[in-house]
Parts: structure tokens; C-alpha cells; sequence
């Protein structure tokens, strides 16, 4: 039996946060099962950020090498940036063609981003947002594949997709099967100061930290503000360790809340058990991501194989695509 096909992609912000650990450790899983592409959604970027380019680059391979770091293996998936691969940009246009703008409109996220942004100053009435769901179905088809691992925000846009490959099949010829969403259990952890946790508000806990950045973040993670001293009994349900002990402590979770209540543990060594929780499951990555960062050529080298795989892969799409179009 052939393999399925598996695509998911991320658009490069830098490094990443440990929020975003569930989502690649269920990458991590489907490589040993599927034929992954892995892309690095660098058009996608540009949808919001075409007036601030200067830092694209860097930030593809920051986010590639914390991919590396949470075990992607480039043995045993197809991990490139989506900008190698013009197939995508082809398929995007063919797809542009046929698709009625009240679709694009109807993305329930997207008038209201488009007014979120505007707020902050930045114009995003553009054709190319409009277009970004239908890039990220284009993303999705040109491998023909099976399924997709998204969160739960992005079901809209593969909704969409399906909507794209059943159209598609029905004027030409059926090329495209109707792709899946494989949705991954993320866990929601907080920032730091109890908000979502978002590059922008300075909140996170980075992915693969040092020791150093990993203390100074669990250290400015927001307690129960009504505690003075240790001996004051405390609310745990105010507290942004208590989350994190809930999801990280299992086992030793309620003790530590009992303990809290009765003012028998301090914030200051509550903080200490959960940073060497997270050491624990920091470490390893901080590991890889050393090794990959020793080896010269290699974030390059990979992003080029990776391209090349994917490019064949797209071509052999785009073929069917037209002749099946007629051109
Ligand atoms: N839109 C996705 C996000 O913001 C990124 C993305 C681009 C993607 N192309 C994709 C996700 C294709 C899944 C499949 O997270
Ligand atoms: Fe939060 Fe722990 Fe302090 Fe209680 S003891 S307030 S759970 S940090």
C-alpha cells in the first residue's frame, strides 16, 4: 500500500514558543507514517507583512532549525520554504480563475483581521489577503494530499480547500481528492503575564531556551498578586503556574495546590519545581538545536533538497492540472 500523502505548514515568525510544541510533536509523529511536505509559509508572510521584508530570511531559518530541534527529520519528510516552489504560486492562480470572491469574503476570520490590522495602521485590503486561503488550498493541493494537521483555526480554510478541489474536479477532471483534517490536541498554555501567548506581547516561553532565558521566563510568569509572604495561603486559580503545573506536574498537581492554599509552599520554589519540569522537556531540543547549529550549510542544504523533492512532486500535479484545464 502506497503511503498518504500529509501537508502542513507554518508561516516563519522566528523562533518559536513552546505552544507551539503540540502541533510539531504531531508533525514528529506523521513523518514515520506519511509522505510529509513540511512548508514554510513564507508567501503566506508576506500577505500581512509586504512593507516589512527585511527580516524574512532569518526568521525562515530560526523557525526551521526549532522544526529540527522538535525532531523533524529531513531524512523522512519534505520540509521547504513554500517561495522555492513556484508550482504553488501556478495552481494558486489556476484556482483564482474559478473561485467566486463571495468564498473568499465569507472566511469567517478574514473582515475581521482585516479590521483588527487596520486599527493598528496597517492596510491589509489587499488582493493578496484576500487570497490567502486560496494560496493555502493551493499549498495543500499541489501534493494531492490526503490530509492536513491544523489546529481548530484553520478548519475554515480547509473547509475552503475541499470547497476549491470538488469545484475543480467538476468543471475539468478529477485531479484533486478532498483532503482531511487531522486535528491535533494542542494544549493551551498561557504567557507569561496570563494573556495568550504571542511574540507581540512579549509573554513567551521560548522553544529550545537556555537555561538562563528558561529561568528568567518561569520567573516572570504572574502569581497570585494577593500573596505577601510565603505563609499566606494562596489562590492557585489566579495563578499562571498553577496552569502550567496542571498540564507539566500531573501527578504531584493537587498537592501542590493544597499546599498553596495552606501557604506550605512558597511561589518562589513552586516556580523552581516547574522550571525543572520544563528543563526536563527543554533540554533535548536545546540538544539538537546546538547540533544543527554546529553543522555549516546544513539549514541551507536542507531548504534546497527539500525544494527540489517538492518541486517534482508539484510539477507532476501541475501537469494533470492543465491538461486536465485544457492548456
Ligand atoms: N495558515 C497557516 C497558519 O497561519 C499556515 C499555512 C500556510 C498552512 N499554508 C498551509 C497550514 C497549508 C496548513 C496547510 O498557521
Ligand atoms: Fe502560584 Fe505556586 Fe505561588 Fe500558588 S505557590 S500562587 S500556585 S506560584
Amino acid at each position: 500500500m502506497t503511503k498518504g500523502t500529509i501537508l502542513s505548514g507554518m508561516r516563519p515568525t522566528g523562533r518559536l514558543h513552546i505552544g507551539h510544541l503540540s502541533v510539531l510533536e504531531n508533525w514528529v509523529r506523521l513523518q514515520e507514517e506519511y509522505n510529509c511536505y513540511y512548508a514554510i509559509a513564507d508567501w503566506h508572510a508576506l500577505t500581512t507583512a509586504y512593507d516589512e521584508t527585511e527580516h524574512i530570511k532569518e526568521n525562515i531559518k530560526e523557525m526551521l532549525v526549532d522544526w529540527l530541534a522538535a525532531g523533524l527529520d529531513p531524512e523522512k519528510c519534505t520540509i521547504f520554504a513554500q517561495s522555492q516552489v513556484p508550482q504553488h504560486a501556478e495552481l494558486h492562480l489556476m484556482f483564482s480563475m474559478s473561485t467566486p470572491l463571495s468564498w473568499l469574503e465569507r472566511v469567517p476570520t478574514y473582515k475581521d483581521q482585516v479590521q483588527q490590522l487596520g486599527k493598528m495602521g496597517k492596510d491589509i485590503n489587499t488582493y493578496g489577503f484576500l487570497g490567502y486561503p486560496l494560496l493555502q488550498a493551493a499549498d495543500i493541493l499541489v501534493y494531492r494530499a490526503d490530509a492536513v494537521p491544523v489546529g481548530e483555526d484553520q478548519l475554515p480554510h480547509l473547509e475552503l480547500t475541499r470547497e476549491v478541489a470538488r469545484r475543480f474536479n467538476h468543471l475539468y477532471k478529477p485531479v484533486f481528492p478532498e483532503p482531511k483534517a487531522l486535528l491535533s490536541k494542542v494544549k493551551l498554555l498561557p504567557g507569561v503575564d496570563g494573556r495568550k501567548m504571542s511574540k507581540s506581547y512579549l509573554n513567551i516561553i521560548t522553544l529550545a531556551a537556555d537555561q538562563e532565558e528558561l529561568k528568567k521566563q518561569v520567573n516572570a510568569m504572574v502569581t497570585d498578586p494577593g500573596r505577601i509572604r510565603k505563609t499566606d495561603p494562596g489562590n492557585p486559580d489566579v495563578c499562571v503556574v498553577d496552569k502550567y503545573q496542571g498540564i507539566y506536574a500531573s501527578a504531584e498537581h493537587e498537592d501542590i495546590r493544597e499546599q498553596c492554599r495552606k501557604g506550605a509552599i512558597g511561589c518562589v520554589q513552586c516556580k523552581k519545581k516547574l522550571y525543572q519540569l520544563l528543563e526536563e522537556q527543554q533540554s533535548p531540543l536545546r540538544q539538537r538545536r546546538m547540533e544543527v547549529l554546529k553543522r555549516p550549510g546544513y539549514l541551507d542544504e536542507i531548504l534546497h533538497e527539500g525544494a527540489i523533492k517538492a518541486r517534482k512532486a508539484a510539477q507532476e500535479t501541475m501537469e494533470e492540472v492543465r491538461a486536465a484545464v485544457g492548456i
